[in-house]
C-alpha cells in the first residue's frame, strides 16, 4: 500500500512545472562598464529602437512563463544550457560563448527592450553566433521566452 502512496506522490512531484517566478527588471548599475563588443551592440540596439531603446517591459504572468520555459528548452537551451549558465550542448564550439543569463554583468549590460531585439534579429552580424529567431517567435514568444531567461539572473 504505502509502496503504491509513494508511487503516486513520485509521479505528482514528476508532473510539476519546474517553472520559477516572474522576475522584475534590475536596474543597470552606475557603475557598469561596457567593453567594446559590448558597446558596438549598445549602439546598433539604440540605433534600432531608438527612444523605446530604455522603455520598461511589463512583468511576465505565470502562463507566459510557462510558455516561455517550453520555448527556451526548444530552442535555447542547447546552446545557453537548461540553467542558463551559457553552458548548453554547442557551447563548447563557440566563441564569443553563449550567454550566461545567471551573470549579472551579461544580464544588465542591455536594457530589456535590447535583449528582445537580440533575440529577435540575432547577432550573427555582431560576429557571434546568436541566431535570429525573428521568424519563428512572435513579439509575444519573445517575451515570454526573454522573462523566462530573466528569471535565471543570481542578485
Ligand atoms: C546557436 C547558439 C545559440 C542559440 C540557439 C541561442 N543563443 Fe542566444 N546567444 C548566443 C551567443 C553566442 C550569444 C552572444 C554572447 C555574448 O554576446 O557574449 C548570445 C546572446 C544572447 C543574448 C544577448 C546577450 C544577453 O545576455 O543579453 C540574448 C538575450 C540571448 N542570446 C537570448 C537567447 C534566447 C532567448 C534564445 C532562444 C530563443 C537563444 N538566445 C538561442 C548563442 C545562442
Amino acid at each position: 500500500m504505502w509502496r503504491l502512496v509513494l508511487a503516486v506522490l513520485f509521479l505528482i512531484s514528476c508532473g510539476q512545472d519546474p517553472v520559477p517566478p516572474p522576475t522584475q527588471s534590475i536596474a543597470r548599475p552606475a557603475d557598469l562598464k561596457l567593453d567594446e563588443y559590448a558597446q558596438k551592440i549598445e549602439d546598433f540596439l539604440k540605433k534600432e529602437l531608438a527612444e523605446s531603446y530604455n522603455d520598461s517591459i511589463s512583468v511576465a504572468t505565470e502562463k507566459q512563463m510557462r510558455e516561455g520555459h517550453a520555448i527556451y528548452q526548444q530552442r535555447c537551451a542547447g546552446c545557453h544550457g537548461t540553467t542558463g549558465m551559457g553552458d548548453g550542448m554547442l557551447a563548447a564550439h563557440l566563441n564569443p560563448k553563449p550567454s550566461n543569463f545567471t551573470d549579472k554583468y551579461s544580464a544588465l549590460r542591455f536594457s530589456d527592450k535590447g535583449r528582445m531585439h537580440i533575440i529577435k534579429v540575432g547577432l550573427m552580424k555582431h560576429g557571434a553566433q546568436m541566431t535570429p529567431f525573428g521568424e519563428f517567435l512572435d513579439d509575444d514568444d519573445i517575451f515570454a521566452v526573454y522573462s523566462y531567461t530573466k528569471a535565471f539572473i543570481k542578485e
